[in-house]
């Protein structure tokens, strides 16, 4: 969904990520086992944050270095998840990706959440960048398309496991920000108790 957001909502969601980093400060997560450091930063809203380090990714409720919890999702991606991901619980996890110039992210599958019921709804800011998707089978065709700030983005339905990333960051692209891009990624991570996709192929209802 191009301009997603108008300028108003993107400055104001800027501020409200500004001040999620300062609250829970940027880190920069490696891969398993390689310890091979990715070119982007995170961080994490919510009461869930995704992380990567040499025992793995996961979730977790707090900061892999100030051993805090996450801080609150911002307001607007809240209302984001609610307009667009089509789904009846809330999201647990607001994953931030920070992106200098020359940062990218390769092709992958999201995958670590329990309901692929659940979509994960997109939100960008900043300078543009090259976005690539394809099919859920690894080494299918890919399509590339320009994010900019504002762009809403919603992996969900078919699509909830195509293979995605980032190519590359386009600078002078953006009058908000001159020189990074913000991605919030919005995720259910957990399997809601009585979800409408658990009833819906459930025969018994399942008591925990
Ligand atoms: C991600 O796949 O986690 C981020 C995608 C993006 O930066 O647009
Ligand atoms: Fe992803």
């Amino acid at each position: 969904m191009p301009c997603y957001l108008d300028e108003a909502e993107q400055r104001a969601l800027l501020a409200d990520v500004e001040a999620a980093i300062a609250a829970a400060p940027l880190f920069q997560p490696c891969m398993p086992r390689t310890g091979k450091l990715f070119s982007v930063k995170m961080t994490n809203c919510g009461t869930l944050g995704w992380v990567s380090d040499r025992q793995g990714y996961r979730y977790q409720r707090t900061h892999p270095e100030t051993g805090k919890p996450w801080p609150p999702i911002p307001p607007l991606a809240l209302e984001a998840w609610a307009e667009l991901g089509r789904y009846p619980h809330p999201p647990e996890a607001c994953l931030v990706n920070v992106y200098d110039l020359g940062a990218r992210m390769g092709l992958h599958q999201d995958r670590d959440e329990e309901d692929f019921a659940a979509p994960v709804v997109s939100l960008s800011l900043g300078l543009t960048c090259i976005f690539r998707f394809g099919a859920a089978t690894r080494g299918g065709k890919t399509q590339s398309l320009e994010l900019a700030s504002g762009d809403a983005l919603v992996l969900g339905g078919p699509a909830r496991l195509a293979h995605h990333g980032v190519v590359r960051i386009l600078p002078g692209s953006s009058n908000l920000l001159a020189d990074r891009r913000f991605n919030l990624t919005l995720r259910r991570v957990t399997m809601p108790r009585s979800s409408a996709s658990q009833l819906n192929g459930a025969k018994t209802t399942r008591s925990k």
